[in-house]
């Protein structure tokens, strides 16, 4: 699958702060976060607004850089990274779900999922059989054609997992990726993110959701960008099995190995959403 199929998304945070200036007033919004995250863990991150959830989540996926702090990932050294090698690496190890999906609206579904694809330089006929695989692990083969504004919202968030997934990332993000959808629909988003994590993608939510924190494997409990909480339980039975996503990538079984850092000149992922004024780290 991708370049970095056997990369499987280990990760380590040492002493992490990241502030924003807002006019005299600096917010501290992560204050000494010090974490590990293993591959394969399913990890979800809760506590009160302003806590510093999203800011870790942008800084897990090199969305941001701390201001101190040390970020490793996979083994490698990732808290000083330019623009140009942030991005590589995320294109091949991270995908990002967002609670507005963030598509974009000119863009049928299938031309959402294959977006990573193209910039990736993926040829057109392997990338049409991509994309046509990954709509149809997320039930979605006969909206290949809608754009997002005839989609439901639950439907947008399968495209945008099918999106995030398209380049078999060893890292799945999700920053409330229920949080604008009704329960039923919450529930089928989560099993989605629940099955792909027990084929082997480390999966880290964000969420305000009791259900699907209490689901995680690990919860982590933030207050006033601190950790203050991180217990881990055995995964929940009853997690639906079988569903067929991202067939024969088989990273569950691989071995870990080390990362590996290229140098090529790479294609941006989808933009990230807007952050708002904050001072550059
Ligand atoms: N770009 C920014 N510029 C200035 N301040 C910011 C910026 N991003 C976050 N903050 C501040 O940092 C703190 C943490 O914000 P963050 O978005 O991480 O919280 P959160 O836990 O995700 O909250 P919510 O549950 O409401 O999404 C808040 O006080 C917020 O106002
Ligand atoms: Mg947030």
């Amino acid at each position: 699958m991708s370049a970095c199929g056997g990369v499987v998304g280990m990760i380590e945070l040492d002493r992490i702060t990241r502030g924003f200036q807002v006019g005299d007033q600096l917010v501290q919004a992560l204050r000494e976060v010090s974490l590990n995250i293993t591959a394969g863990e399913f990890v979800s991150i809760m506590g009160p607004s302003g806590s510093g959830k999203s800011t870790l989540l942008n800084l897990l996926g090199l969305l941001d850089r701390p201001n101190s702090g040390t970020y490793r990932l996979d083994g490698l050294d990732v808290t000083g990274l330019d623009e140009v090698a942030a991005a590589t690496v995320r294109r091949e190890k991270i995908g990002f779900v967002f609670q507005f999906f963030h598509l974009i609206p000119r863009l049928t579904a299938a031309g959402n999922v294959a977006l990573p694809l193209v910039l990736a330089g993926v040829a057109p006929s392997e990338r049409k059989e991509r994309v046509a695989r990954l709509l149809a692990d997320v039930g979605l083969s006969g909206r290949a054609d809608h754009l997002p504004a005839q989609l439901s919202g639950g439907q947008l968030q399968r495209v945008a997992i099918a999106r995030a997934m398209s380049m078999n990332p060893a890292i799945l993000l999700a920053d409330e990726p229920t949080g604008n959808l009704d329960r039923a629909t919450g529930r089928e988003v989560l099993a989605l993110l629940e099955d792909l994590n027990q084929r082997g993608t480390t999966l880290i939510v964000v969420t305000h959701d009791q259900e699907i924190g209490a689901r995680a494997g690990r919860r982590i409990l933030m207050e006033d960008g601190r950790v203050v909480g991180d217990s881990i339980s055995p995964s929940p039975s009853g997690v639906p099995q079988g569903r067929g996503f991202i067939r024969g990538s088989g990273r569950g079984s691989e071995a870990q190995t080390s990362a590996n850092a290229e140098s090529t000149v790479p294609p941006s992922p989808p933009a990230p959403p807007p952050r708002g004024e904050g001072s550059k780290p």
